[in-house]
C-alpha cells in the first residue's frame, strides 16, 4: 500500500484564478485544498451577497432552502465546481445548485438558483448545468423540483445563451419532453422569475409561489414603465396573490418559504412515486477502509494502476469474481451482487482487452471470433464501444486515473452517456497524454516544430486535462474524493434503481 501522502488533494488549477465582478470570496491563495475550495464555493456570491440576500431581500440562502426541501443533507450535489475560471470570470456553482436528494423517501432532481450570484442570472455555464440536471431526470426518470430565484438571462452574454439549440430555450423544450414522459415537475417561485425564466414554473405540473418575495413576469416593472409610462409594483404586476388568485399560473400560495417547501414535499409524497425499498439498501462493508483509496490514487500514470486494490476498497465484503482473469490482463471485469457493474482498465492497449470487455458486456451471444478481433484491434475496439453504448444497464463511470483518447469512449466517458460520471481529483481527461505530445505531429512541418511552442502546447494540455478544469466546464458530474467513491456509487445505484419501482405510462403528450 502506498502512503496516504501519495495524492495531495490540492486544487492547483485555481492558483491562477482571476476574479471578476462581485465574487470576492474566490480570491484564492495558491495552492488550495479541494475541501477548502468546496467551502468557498458553498458561500455562493460571498458573505456580503448572502447578507444582502437574507437581510435586505428577506430570502433564505439557497442551501438553507435545500435543507427545508430535502429529507436530509445527504443529497448528491452535482458539479459544485462548475463555472470557475470561465472566460467571463468565476460563476460559483454556475449560479445554481443542482443535485439529487430525497423528498419523502423519493429521489428527486433539484435545480435551485443562487440569487447571491449576480441576482441568480443565467450564464452559459448555468444553462449547461440545468440541461444536464434535466438530462439526468429524463435518463433516470426522476421527479424534478425547480427552486426559482433568478433575474433571467445574464444579458451581456445573450449570444452565448439564447440562439443555439442547447441554449436557454432548451430548458423549456426539455420541460415539455419530461412532462410528456409523465415525469412530474414541481416549481417553487421564491424570488424573481422573469422573462424566459417565467416559463419554468408555468410549464411545471405544479407551481408554488411565496407571498411578498416571489414574482413572476415576462417583463418587469422598469420595462413596463419604459413601454407604457405606467408605474406598477412588482407585487401587482406578478406577485403571489395575482398568480394564485387571478392568472392561475401558480397552483399554490405560500405565505412563507417554509410553507412553500412543506407544500412541495406534500405534492411529491402524493405523486404515486415509489421509493426504493429499504431492504435493498442493506449491504456489508468492504474489508478494507475506503480511506486507503487516497494512497492508491496516482499522481502520474507511468505506473500500472492497482485496480484490484481499488476494488477491494469499494465492493461489498471486498468480494469480486474476476471474468477471464488470465485473458486481456490490462482489463478487469467484475460483478458483485447488485451493487456494482463495472469495467475497469488499468492502462493497456492490446486487443484482448477490448475482446474481453466485449464478451463481458455483450454476453455469450456475441459472435466475433477471437481470431478476427486479433486481426483487427480497431474493429474490436469499435465493437466494444458499440457494446458499451448499447448496454441496457445503468452506467456509472468513475475516472480514477488517466483517461486519454479512445479510452474515453470505450470506458463510457461523457459522449457515451453514462448515467453518472465522476472524477477523482487526480484524474486527467484529454485527447492525448501530454507526455506523449512530442511524438504527435504538429501543424506544419513536424521536423521544424518550435520547441517553445511545443512546451506551451504541453502546458496547455496539462492544464486542460485536470479534473478541476473538466468539472468547471461540466464535462462530468463532479470531482469526488476517492474515499467517498463507494458512497457516491451506492447513491447513484439507488437513484437509477428507483425507476424500476414506478408504473409509468408510455409518453405521448405533456400532462
Ligand atoms: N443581466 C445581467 N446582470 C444582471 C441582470 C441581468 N439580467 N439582472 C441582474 N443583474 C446583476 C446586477 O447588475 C447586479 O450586478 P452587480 O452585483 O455587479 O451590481 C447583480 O446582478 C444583482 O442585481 P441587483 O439588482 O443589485 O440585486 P437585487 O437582488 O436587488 O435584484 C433582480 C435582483 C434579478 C430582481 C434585479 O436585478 C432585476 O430585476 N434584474 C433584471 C431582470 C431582467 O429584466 N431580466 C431580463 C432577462 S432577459
Amino acid at each position: 500500500m502506498q502512503s496516504v501522502q501519495y495524492i495531495e488533494v490540492l486544487c492547483e488549477t485555481y492558483g491562477r484564478l482571476t476574479c471578476k465582478g462581485r465574487f470576492h470570496s474566490l480570491k484564492l491563495s495558491f495552492p488550495i485544498r479541494y475541501s477548502e475550495l468546496l467551502q468557498v464555493v458553498s458561500k455562493g456570491g460571498g458573505e456580503s451577497a448572502i447578507l444582502r440576500h437574507t437581510q435586505r431581500n428577506k430570502k433564505l440562502f439557497v442551501r438553507e432552502r435545500l435543507k427545508l426541501l430535502l429529507d436530509d443533507e445527504s443529497f448528491l450535489e452535482l458539479s459544485p465546481l462548475a463555472g470557475l475560471s470561465m472566460p467571463y470570470g468565476d460563476v460559483p456553482a454556475a449560479g445554481c445548485l443542482t443535485g439529487i436528494g430525497k423528498i419523502c423517501g423519493i429521489w428527486c432532481v433539484f435545480v435551485a438558483n443562487d440569487a447571491t450570484v449576480k441576482g441568480g442570472t443565467i450564464y452559459p455555464i448555468g444553462v449547461k448545468k440545468q440541461l444536464r440536471a434535466q438530462e439526468i431526470a429524463m435518463q433516470n426518470r426522476l421527479v424534478s423540483v425547480y427552486v426559482v430565484d433568478s433575474g433571467g438571462a445574464f444579458l451581456p452574454l445573450q449570444s452565448e445563451l439564447f440562439p443555439d439549440k442547447l441554449h436557454g430555450g432548451r430548458i423549456f423544450y426539455n420541460e415539455a419532453m419530461i412532462s410528456a414522459m409523465k415525469i412530474p415537475q414541481v416549481a417553487v417561485v421564491c424570488g424573481s422569475c422573469v422573462a424566459g425564466g417565467a416559463y419554468v414554473p408555468t410549464m411545471a405540473e405544479e407551481a408554488v409561489i411565496v407571498d411578498k418575495i416571489g414574482t413572476l413576469f415576462l417583463a418587469g416593472p422598469p420595462l413596463v414603465r419604459a413601454a407604457t409610462g405606467e408605474y406598477v409594483s412588482p407585487e401587482d404586476l406578478g406577485g403571489a396573490a395575482l398568480h394564485s388568485r387571478v392568472s392561475g399560473c401558480s397552483d399554490h400560495f405560500a405565505s412563507s418559504e417554509k410553507e412553500a417547501y412543506e407544500c412541495v414535499r406534500n405534492i411529491v409524497s402524493t405523486l404515486n412515486y415509489e421509493p426504493v425499498p429499504e431492504e435493498l439498501v442493506e449491504h456489508d462493508h468492504p474489508l478494507y477502509s475506503s480511506d486507503e483509496l487516497l494512497g492508491l490514487a496516482p499522481r502520474d500514470y507511468s505506473c500500472t494502476l492497482p485496480v484490484k486494490l481499488v476494488l477491494s476498497r469499494l465492493l461489498d465484503g471486498s468480494r469480486f469474481q474476476e471474468f477471464k482473469a488470465e485473458y486481456g490482463t490490462t482489463l478487469i471485469h467484475h460483478h458483485c451482487a447488485w451493487i456494482i457493474y463495472g469495467v475497469l482498465n488499468q492502462r493497456g492497449t492490446d486487443d484482448t482487452y477490448f475482446q474481453k470487455a466485449l464478451s463481458f458486456i455483450s454476453g455469450p451471444t456475441f459472435v466475433v471470433s477471437q481470431a478476427e478481433a486479433q486481426a483487427s484491434r480497431l474493429k474490436a475496439q469499435a465493437s466494444m464501444m458499440a457494446a458499451v453504448a448499447c448496454a441496457a444497464v445503468p452506467k456509472i463511470t468513475i475516472v480514477i486515473g488517466g483517461c486519454f483518447g479512445s479510452e474515453s469512449y470505450a470506458m463510457c466517458g461523457r459522449s457515451f452517456s453514462p448515467n453518472f460520471l465522476f472524477l477523482w481529483p487526480n484524474a486527467r481527461v484529454a485527447l492525448v497524454d501530454s507526455k506523449h505530445l512530442s511524438v504527435v505531429p504538429q501543424a506544419g512541418d513536424s521536423d521544424c516544430t518550435d520547441e517553445s511552442e511545443l512546451k506551451h502546447l504541453k502546458q496547455k494540455l496539462e492544464e486542460e486535462s485536470s479534473a478541476f478544469y473538466s468539472s468547471a466546464r461540466l464535462w462530468d458530474d463532479g470531482v469526488i474524493l476517492p474515499q467517498n467513491t463507494r458512497k457516491v456509487i451506492a447513491q447513484c445505484l439507488q437513484i437509477t434503481e428507483q425507476q424500476k419501482y414506478q408504473v409509468l405510462p408510455p409518453y405521448q403528450y405533456p400532462v
